[in-house]
């Protein structure tokens, strides 16, 4: 299998392409995506790679993790490109299952988030979001059995809570996380980035503006977990995005801190247009705002 890009659309042939590899005694890293791939998503095959002996990705954009009036049918999405780009980056097997796959039957099980972790920041606005982040990663797990599995920092809270879940459900993978990818001006890769007209996009710099702004003040001394969220949500209006919310919180629980750490995260939500963007960034030590060239 190693050396082509395998594509598996139903979850049982996913299966057997799991027995085989058990079989043969090869470990699978897993990289899940809703496509529309970009560097972000790849850097993430090259961390798998360096723990496994096979990579699949998924590509499946999840109606359950979308809130009635957002974007899910609007997402942006692009099978053959994925491929290419899957396939050029070493990618063993590609698994885009239909949502008739991953959800044969109306799912009345779920998991639910945490109250704490779970409601905070992006949970408070987008009430459904996590249930369906975690029940479909759950599910997604159930299908590719992989002994690795690779998420980005990028959406920090995703990853934290996929964490809680893997420990608190022993489930039988390990997850790694991998920094930020940005483009050259500090952006965040996002898919959602298709969205932005060109007029947009120096708007959409305030977001990780604003974490660069928030990181020197806070190693120039500033220690006020308060200052330093009105700095942020400050900057962030002033280049044109509507803010959601800018945060300095616990690394862990994502709780509010009031006097700012090194290992404290400052995270950012904000709409330019109709765009939603995320970002964050640790208060201290090296960051992927640093290389951005920004
Ligand atoms: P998606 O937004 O496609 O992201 C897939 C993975 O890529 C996530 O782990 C995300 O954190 C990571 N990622 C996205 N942009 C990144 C960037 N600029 N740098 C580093 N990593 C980045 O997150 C989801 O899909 C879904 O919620 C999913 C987990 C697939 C469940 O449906």
């Amino acid at each position: 299998m190693s050396g082509a890009l395998q594509t598996v659309h139903s979850v049982s042939e996913m299966r057997r392409v799991r027995e085989a590899a058990t079989a043969t005694r090869r470990t699978i890293g897993f990289v899940p995506t809703m496509g529309y791939l970009h560097e972000g998503h790849l850097s993430l095959v090259d961390v798998a790679r360096r723990h496994v002996d096979l990579v699949a990705l998924s590509i499946y954009v999840n109606p359950a993790q979308f809130g009635a009036g957002e974007d899910l049918d609007a997402y942006p999405r692009d099978l053959e490109r994925d491929l290419e780009l899957a396939a050029g980056r070493g990618v063993d097997l590609a698994f885009v299952p239909s949502d008739g796959d991953v959800y044969p039957e109306p799912q009345t099980i779920w998991v639910e988030p945490p109250e704490d972790v779970g409601r905070r920041l992006c949970g408070e606005r987008r009430p459904a979001h996590f249930r369906g982040v975690l029940t479909v990663v759950a599910k997604l797990f159930g299908m590719v059995q992989p002994d690795v599995a690779v998420f980005g920092r990028k959406d920090y809270q995703q990853a934290v809570l996929i964490r809680r879940m893997v420990r608190e459900l022993d489930m039988p993978v390990r997850i790694e996380l991998a920094p930020i990818v940005r483009e050259a001006g500090g952006l965040a890769m996002s898919s959602r980035n298709a969205y932005l007209t060109a007029e947009q996009r120096p708007a959409a710099l305030g977001l990780s503006g604003a974490l660069r702004a928030v990181r020197e003040a806070f190693e120039r001394g500033e220690r006020s977990a308060e200052v330093l969220r009105q700095r942020a949500r400050g900057l962030m209006e002033e280049a044109g995005v509507r803010v959601d919310y800018a945060e300095v919180v616990e690394a862990n629980d994502l709780s509010p801190v009031v006097e700012a750490q090194p290992a404290s995260v400052c995270a950012v939500a904000g709409y330019v247009g109709t765009t939603r963007l995320i970002d964050n960034a640790l208060l201290a030590g090296s960051s992927s705002l640093d290389d951005s060239g920004a």
